[in-house]
């Protein structure tokens, strides 16, 4: 049974030390602005909302899946600010002025991802339900400073847990573009 388990450059948006926030709220509502996937967006909601809800049920952008939504699957990793992050576990309003990035927001279907066209080469899924997370988690972690071996990739993906157990093929697709940029740390 996997543990639940966050790397250490895994963290929630709380993290984040001396932010200035904006978010106006009162007793229902918050009004924030960030920019997702290039384009700012301006919502007033329930203060209480995740990240994850407002992507979701907000902006429409689905391909950000609800696993746990306990902080514990991974299913729902996007980037803030270029960092990964769980987003079930992050306020929306708390991201006030900050920049996201969604699994719509890295590649399209005529212009894949390098990571995307290696999880399709190496068959690094199979149902599916992971893989927007799967793909999050991998594309920061090539600027990650982590080790070069199949363990150390193991061991930054291991916030990520998929179900179909794709593992293998998971990390033989990020090693694979790994191989291809030599300026990884
Ligand atoms: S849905 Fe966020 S970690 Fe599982
Ligand atoms: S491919 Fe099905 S949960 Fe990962």
């Amino acid at each position: 049974m996997p543990q639940r388990h966050i790397p250490q450059s895994k963290t929630t948006h709380a993290d984040t030390p001396n932010k200035t926030r904006r978010a106006k709220a009162d007793e229902s509502t918050a009004t924030f602005t960030f920019t997702v996937n290039g384009s700012s967006h301006t919502l007033s909601i329930d203060p209480r909302t995740t990240l994850l809800d407002a992507l979701r049920e907000h902006l429409h952008l689905t391909g950000t899946k609800k696993g746990c939504d306990h902080g514990q699957c991974g299913a729902c990793t996007v980037h803030v600010n270029g960092r990964r992050v769980n987003s079930c576990l992050c306020f929306a309003a708390a991201c006030d002025g900050d920049t996201i990035t969604t699994i719509e927001g890295i590649g399209e279907v005529e212009a894949l991802h390098p990571l995307q066209a290696a999880f399709v080469e190496c068959d690094g899924y199979q149902c599916g339900y992971c893989t927007a997370g799967q793909l999050m988690s991998a594309v920061a972690l090539l600027d990650e400073p982590i080790g070069p071996s199949d363990n150390d990739v193991r061991e930054a993906m291991s916030g990520n847990l998929c179900r179909c157990g794709a593992y293998q093929n998971i990390v033989s697709a990020i090693q694979s573009v790994r191989a291809t940029k030599p300026s990884s740390k």
